[in-house]
């Protein structure tokens, strides 16, 4: 396993120099609708990441956020790969985002890297082995009430057309945590869970590769993850709640109120 890491973690750092050096050259976007982009980097990023870990692991599958799943073969082995967390932070110069690789061996994570090159993070996680931040072990918070809570969240790119926006359970919470954030980087929002900078978080709709490492990050941390009823998460779910596990309950009881009714009154 510490064979996959080293690997992984040399894909990671490739990929979050081109990242860097694309910042200074500039870039190409693309919207894949108004205001979902991709850049030349997104694509250059994850050819480095699936390049780097097919040339020593032939027989692997990939899937990879811009390619989408390509079978070597029949592999237990299948890398989740979003080689630009935070690409609408990426495009305006906000220094938020990051590279996510995550491992799944016959369907369960068990490796994940997410190394943030403007901050130089690298965090890591091996199933069993905890979870670490350039090289130091990193455990979740102690917050216990969503009064003393950092949350955490983010919305889907169909937040105009689609009535699940998440906007219904933003309004919540707002109203209930200490602090809400939104950064605009899931994989590094999962990885802030791991890390104690923040104390809970929950989206909905996002992708596999935005959730693999980072889910990994946080169980390995201490947290606990899942959907919106309390069931073992799914990267291939439509809900995701990660929490220090002392704020989960809390969390799951905002989430399943019945939303707040309108007053006719001022
Ligand atoms: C997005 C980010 C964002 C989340 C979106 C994701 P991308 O990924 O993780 O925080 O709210 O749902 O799609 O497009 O920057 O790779
Ligand atoms: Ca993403
Ligand atoms: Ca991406």
């Amino acid at each position: 396993m510490s064979v996959l890491l080293d690997v992984a973690v040399e894909a990671g750092r490739k990929a979050g120099s081109i990242l860097l050096d694309f910042t200074k050259s500039g870039f190409r976007i693309e919207h894949k609708n108004p205001i979902n982009l991709v850049t030349d980097a997104d694509h250059a990023a994850e050819r480095c990441v699936i390049d780097h870990i097919h040339t020593r692991f032939p027989t692997h599958g990939f899937l990879a956020e811009e390619q989408g799943r390509i079978e070597q073969s029949p592999s237990p082995y299948l890398w989740i790969i979003d080689p630009l967390d935070g690409t609408t932070n990426f495009a305006h110069g906000f220094p938020a985002y990051c590279v996510s690789i995550g491992l799944e061996y016959r369907g369960r994570c068990v490796l994940g890297v997410v190394f943030d090159p403007s901050r130089d993070d690298l965090f890591t996680a091996i199933e069993g082995c905890g979870a670490q931040l350039n090289g130091h072990p990193i455990h979740v918070s102690n917050a216990s009430t969503l009064d003393n809570s950092l949350l955490v969240t983010g919305f889907a790119y169909d937040i105009r057309e689609s009535p699940r926006n998440n906007l219904d359970h933003f309004a919540k919470f707002a109203l209930k945590a200490q602090g809400i954030r939104r950064t605009g980087s899931a994989a590094l929002d999962l990885c802030y869970v791991a890390a104690g900078r923040f104390d809970g978080f929950w989206e909905v709709k996002l992708n596999p590769w935005d959730m693999a490492a980072g889910s990994i990050l946080v169980k390995e941390a201490g947290g606990r993850l899942t959907d919106f009823l309390g069931c073992d998460l799914s990267l291939y779910g439509q809900e995701l709640v990660a929490s220090n596990g002392h704020i989960h309950h809390a969390m799951l009881t905002v989430l399943n109120e019945t939303p707040v009714q309108k007053n006719s009154s001022p």
